[in-house]
């Protein structure tokens, strides 16, 4: 099953990642006239904040709604932003076109990963540097996603196995095998709404990820029962007595082309 990030409405979701992106360009230090690329942009919230911090950016995304939404945003804020339909896999730019590669919560959905790291690494400049964030497996968030998982399985749908981009050692293997090293910074992405239930159904209705196994969970032989562990988990995790807000801890890998 291949995911299209382009169903539902995901903007909404991109919203409520804008904090981490900030907090990656921040990582990445990106000083005026760098070439920088956000991978896997969606709509753009990387991309913007490099541009904002005075780099020259391209942005890819294998979506290609996404993809207008982000030039959309990237001409109401007057940057000029060069942003293509692509795969990350399959990068159609020259070797070392970048001094800096993003993606937030991006690449870690490539199927796979060992050929995206290959081609992060061909379109670094020597010296460059890529800051991949990924979602440690211990926020609710998270958990709520195995429940739905497990649920696709059970229901006769595709497992995907997770590639464990939080972990330095395995993404490090991958970065030496070309050359580069992997050094790691942690982040916390804090995510509010009415309830638990409201952030659920808000997601069934809206999320590509879920819009997408939605018929699957339906097919579940007890769907209801799917949906009320999927909501304890997150009433399990709530920090807010009287609403709902969940701490989502991520990492960022950064891989560090040699110069
Ligand atoms: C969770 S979204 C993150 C989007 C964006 N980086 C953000 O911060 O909002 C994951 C993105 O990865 C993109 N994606 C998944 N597989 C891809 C691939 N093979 N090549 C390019 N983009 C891909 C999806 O289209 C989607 O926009």
């Amino acid at each position: 099953m291949t995911l299209d990030w382009g169903a539902g409405e995901y903007e909404r979701t991109a919203r409520e990642l804008e904090p981490a992106a900030e907090h990656v360009v921040a990582l990445a230090r990106i000083r005026p006239g760098e070439r920088v690329l956000d991978l896997a942009c969606g709509t753009g919230n990387a991309a913007i904040e490099a541009a904002r911090a005075g780099a020259r950016v391209s942005g890819l995304d294998a979506a290609p709604r996404l993809i207008e939404v982000a030039r959309t945003r990237a001409a109401a804020a007057s940057l000029a932003i060069d942003f293509v339909v692509g795969d990350a896999q399959d990068l159609p730019f020259h070797d070392g076109a970048f001094d800096c590669v993003l993606s937030v919560f991006g690449v870690i959905f490539v199927p796979d990963p060992p050929r995206a790291v290959a081609e992060i690494v061909r379109v670094l400049a020597p010296g460059g540097r890529a800051l991949i964030s990924a979602w440690r497996p211990e926020g609710p968030i998270n958990a709520m996603m195995r429940v739905l998982g497990r649920a696709v399985v059970d229901a006769g749908g595709p497992s995907r196995p997770q590639f464990a981009w939080h972990d330095a050692e395995i993404v490090g293997g991958l970065a030496a095998a070309h050359g580069a090293t992997v050094e790691t910074d942690e982040g916390r992405l804090v995510i509010a709404a009415a309830s638990p239930e409201a952030y659920f159904a808000d997601g069934e209705q809206y999320h590509p990820m879920s819009v997408a196994v939605r018929p699957l969970i339906e097919r579940h032989r007890a769907p209801e029962t799917v949906r009320e562990e999927a909501i304890a988990v997150l009433r399990a995790g709530n920090e807010d007595p009287d609403g709902f807000r969940v701490t989502s801890p991520y990492r960022v890998m950064r891989i560090a082309r040699a110069g």
